[in-house]
């Protein structure tokens, strides 16, 4: 897989080299690309305090959150080489580097929590973990639910694709979100999850897309005005662990890990459920104006899902890796 890490990576971060623990670590990093408030945070949180309850005390981790020990994509390379203990990314910042979590990306594949839930949580999930230890060099071990990526930028309301055209905007680098955009006749411009904020700040781009929780986390209502709910991707974000470093714990170790991961997948999906409601009424009382896409979204969704599909079936394994999916959330198969 280095040949693959070396194509979409950049070169190993030193304050990842500076936070690396050996295998045998009491307390594991875990590079968390978000700031506070958010669910990757959640899920981490969830993740320490069920580590700490299996090992009796024995194992703890801490979080670093706001992107500290590097970019998403960045901590992903770390992690693969057992620079770095665990990361939490979005999952669209993962697929770079094993194309077969694709299918989870492509736009309107998921179409609510309980489809995210089947998919990871089902022999989907469990392959595509399984195929991301041996393209990345990392362990999917819990899932965090985030909701839907809705688009904010800071001029004006967008309903139609139309609307869309003049404006610039953000998308992670990810080949299936930059043919997403093109379809929709966007030409975004791909940049890392760590200089997104100041970006959006400095007006080099006027929008960007992710989920509520998260454009609260990242208090991207002091630099954003207008949302659009679009329902493109529901985003899911993996709590991954260095494989180097999972394999240098002992079995106990391991399965008191993995339990962890379990937990934490659990509560993840309790506090979206819990809060996404909420936080979206706090960013309206400050002053975001929400807006729904027209006409159902059917103009994006066709555009999207006829364009970019078919692009990307090589990429995530063959029509029937997409099809085996749409049958595990009780779609009709292309
Ligand atoms: C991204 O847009 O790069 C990620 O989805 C951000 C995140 O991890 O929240």
């Amino acid at each position: 897989f280095i040949g693959r890490l070396a194509r979409f990576g950049s070169a190993v971060s030193v304050a990842a080299l500076l936070a690396a623990a050996p295998a045998s670590a009491t307390n594991f990093k875990i590079a968390v690309g978000d700031g506070a408030g958010g669910t990757q945070e959640a899920l981490g949180k969830a993740f320490v305090e069920a580590l700490e309850a299996n090992t009796g005390g024995a194992h703890t981790a801490t979080l670093f959150p706001n992107s500290q020990l590097g970019s998403e994509q960045d901590t992903v390379n770390d992690a693969a080489m057992g620079l770095l203990d665990f990361s939490i990314v979005a999952i669209n910042n993962i697929t770079p580097f094993s194309p077969s979590v694709g299918v989870l990306t492509l736009p309107y594949m998921m179409l609510s929590l309980e489809d995210a839930e089947a998919l990871t949580q089902g022999e989907v999930g469990q392959e595509l973990v399984e195929n991301t230890i041996r393209d990345a060099g990392v362990r999917i071990i819990g899932w965090a639910y985030s909701g839907f990526r809705v688009l904010t930028n800071s001029k004006k309301p967008v309903t139609t694709v139309a609307d869309l055209q003049d404006l610039v905007i953000r998308v992670p680098k990810n080949e299936i979100m930059i043919a997403t955009y093109k379809a929709w006749g966007v030409n975004p411009t791909p940049m890392a999850w760590s200089e997104t904020f100041a970006a959006l700040q400095t007006k080099v781009v006027d929008g960007q897309d992710n989920p509520y929780i998260t454009v609260y986390s990242m208090k991207f209502d002091e630099v954003q005005s207008h949302v659009t709910n679009l329902r493109y991707l529901f985003s899911i974000e993996p709590l991954i662990v260095s494989e180097a470093v999972f394999q240098g714990l002992s079995e106990d170790e391991q399965k008191a890990v993995l339990d962890a991961g379990r937990a934490a997948t659990d509560f993840s999906a309790r506090f979206l459920r819990e809060q996404e409601e909420q936080i979206k009424s706090v960013l309206a009382e400050r002053g975001m104006q929400i807006s729904d896409p027209a006409d159902g979204e059917q103009e994006f969704i066709d555009l999207a899902t006829t364009a970019v599909w078919p692009q990307f079936y090589e990429t995530i394994g063959g029509i029937e890796k997409l099809n085996t999916a749409l049958a595990a959330i009780g779609r009709d198969p292309v």
